[in-house]
Formats: C-alpha cells, structure tokens, sequence
C-alpha cells in the first residue's frame, strides 16, 4: 500500500500566495510523485470554530473558490481525493474518541488557541478548543503519515501526534506518527513584512489576483526595513520582497536583483515592478486555467471525492470503536 498522505485548509475563498508556497505546492509535488496516495480536504467545520473571520453565508462559496485554486494549481481529482471535511461525518465521531487521549492543558497551551483568544475575546468557543483535535481526527481516520502544511501547523500535528501516542498506549497499536512536509517556503510573510500572510490580517495576495491588482499590492510591499534612502546598500536575505523573486523569478533575475540591491544600483520601487511582472507571468497559466472550472463541475469533483473518502473513513471508526470497546 502507498504510504498516505492527507492535508487540510480552511475555506476561506481564493488562496493565497502563502498558501501556494507553504502548502499547495507540496500537496501538487506529492501527487505527482506516484508514490503517494493523497487526500486533500477542504476543512469547513474548522472555519465554523472562527465564524466571526470567515461568515457563515461565505462558507459555500469560499469552498468553490478554493476547490478551484487547488485544480487550477494542479491538483487533479484522478490522482488525488478532493473533498469536504462535512461531507465525510465519520470524523465527527473520530473526534470525539480522540477527545477521551487529549489532555486538556495541552489545547490550552497551543499557541494558534492563545493567538485566537487574544483577537476574538468575545467567541472563545469549545470547538475552538477542540480545533487540533478535529485536525488529528482528519489525519488519523485516513491514517495519514505525512502531512503538507506551512510552519503554522507545526504545533498542532506535535499535538496530533501526542494523541497517537496515547490512543496507541491505551488502545493498542492503531495510527502512525503523522509528520509534516515543508516547503522551502514554510512561513510567507505578508505584504506588510511584518506578520505571516494571512487572510484575517488582510496582508495577501490572491493567486488569482488580476494582473494590476498584483502590482498595485508588489508595489504596497515593505521592503528591507534598514535601507532608509535610494542610495543605501540594501540586505536581500531580510527582504521579503527578494523572498518572493526567488520563486517567481528566473535564475538570471534573482542573481542581478540580489547585486543591484546590495551595490544600491536597483531601488525597490523598480524591484518590485520586476517582481510584480515575474508574477503576472508565472501565474498567467493558473489565473487561465482556473476561469475553466464551472460550479457544476466542481461539486462533482467534491462529491465524488467524498464518496472516495467515506470507505477509508467508515473502516477506520469500526476499528477504533471495536478498540475502545463501544462496537
Ligand atoms: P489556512 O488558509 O490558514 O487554512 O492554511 C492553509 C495551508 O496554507 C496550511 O498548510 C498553512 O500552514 C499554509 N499557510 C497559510 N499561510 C501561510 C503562509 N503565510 N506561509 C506559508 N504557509 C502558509
Ligand atoms: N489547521 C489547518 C490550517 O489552519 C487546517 C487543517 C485542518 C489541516 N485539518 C488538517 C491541515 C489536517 C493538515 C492536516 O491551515
């Protein structure tokens, strides 16, 4: 059997280029290695946990949006299982067995929990609580082994992993250790160069962005904060901007970036048009693709994405169950 590999993201409308360099670009490498077998899943109760940032009258559309992202990145329904975490409820009751293994001090201390309650005061739900438990449900009822996810996830799969290790004591040999898989590009920094791209900190840009909606934002970059006039040296190594020129843009145009900035012969204003351009250019092909995909066809890709997924599902819950004596 091919080793299993399973990733999550939360609907929340068109990815961002964060998504795609953190997470998205693995989940598409994978699949194409052959030598996984993947499910990728579109987390909907997760966003529930936040309804304030997502909204609920947004939800289904926001999973169309994404679902379309991820095909259009290259996600291909033939090699791959695409589908929506509600659609497939035996994670539901997964949840709630793993519950029994998860000590509570642990959800507390999780640092995604600490940031969550800080900005949302007003909606400290249970659910919120329980949000790592839900994700190691998602893991663990396909028994996945690897997981493809940015530098953010880091804490909660050490949680998931600490709920294998305890199931596994109490119940028996059940789940493998799940680990994740980073990019080379684990944490993008959003436009403000400050805080990592997100949408709740409104810092992104979409990848399906239209071309001067994308160099208008390249343009709002922040760029080497300690070069201050046009005629001082800059540091490509702490710029975010030159961060993004490694992957959109090509070898020869990263190397003379990195001296003009360094020599001061290139200002940021003009780097980051080049920038901008590389990135129209390289997403031209996506941005294309994905205005081919229509809802229909995309509820079909879901659907038959859970009925994939449900089998897997449903004999993970029997066994777990049997184990713990409830079948
Ligand atoms: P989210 O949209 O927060 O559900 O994230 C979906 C996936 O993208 C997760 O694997 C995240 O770790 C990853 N991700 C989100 N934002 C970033 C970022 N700024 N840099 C790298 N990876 C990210
Ligand atoms: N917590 C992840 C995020 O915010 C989403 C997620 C839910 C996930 N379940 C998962 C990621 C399982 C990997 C595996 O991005």
């Amino acid at each position: 059997m091919k080793t299993r590999v399973f990733s999550g993201a939360r609907p929340t409308g068109r990815q961002h280029i964060g998504n795609y360099l953190g997470a998205i670009q693995n989940y598409v490498a994978l699949q194409n290695s052959g030598e996984f077998d993947c499910l990728y899943c579109i987390v909907d109760y997760h966003a529930l946990t936040t309804m304030e940032e997502v909204g609920v009258s947004h939800l289904r559309g926001n999973i169309i949006d994404m679902a379309a992202d991820w095909l259009a990145a290259g996600l291909d329904p033939n090699k791959a299982t695409i589908f929506v975490q509600s659609h497939v409820p035996q994670v539901t009751e997964l949840m709630l067995c793993l519950s029994m293994v998860t000590p509570i001090g642990q959800l507390m201390r999780s640092p995604s929990f600490k940031e969550k309650v800080k900005h949302h005061p007003d909606n400290v739900n249970y659910g919120l609580l329980g949000y790592p438990v839900l994700m190691a449900a998602d893991i663990l009822l396909y028994k996945a082994e690897v997981v493809p996810v940015g530098e953010d996830q880091l804490a909660h799969l050490e949680l998931a992993r600490e709920i294998v290790r305890r199931f596994n004591y109490h119940f028996g040999p059940t789940f493998p250790e799940p680990q994740p898989r980073l990019t080379s590009f684990p944490r993008v920094m959003g436009i403000d160069g400050k805080y990592k791209m997100s949408k709740s900190l409104d810092n992104y840009i979409e990848l399906a962005a239209d071309e001067p909606t994308t160099r208008e934002l390249v343009g709002q970059m922040v760029t080497d904060p300690t070069r201050r006039l046009r005629t001082d040296p800059g540091h490509p190594e702490i710029c975010n901007v030159y961060t993004l020129h490694r992957f959109f843009s090509p070898p020869a145009r990263v190397a003379a970036v990195e001296q003009g900035c360094r020599s001061a012969a290139l200002g940021c204003v003009e780097c980051k048009a080049m920038l901008a351009d590389d990135m129209n250019a390289q997403l031209a092909e996506f941005r294309a693709r994905r205005a081919t995909f229509s809802e229909d066809y995309i509820r079909d890709v879901l659907n038959e994405g859970a009925k994939k997924a449900a089998p897997l599902a449903e004999a993970t819950l029997l066994e777990v169950k049997g184990k713990m004596g409830l079948a």
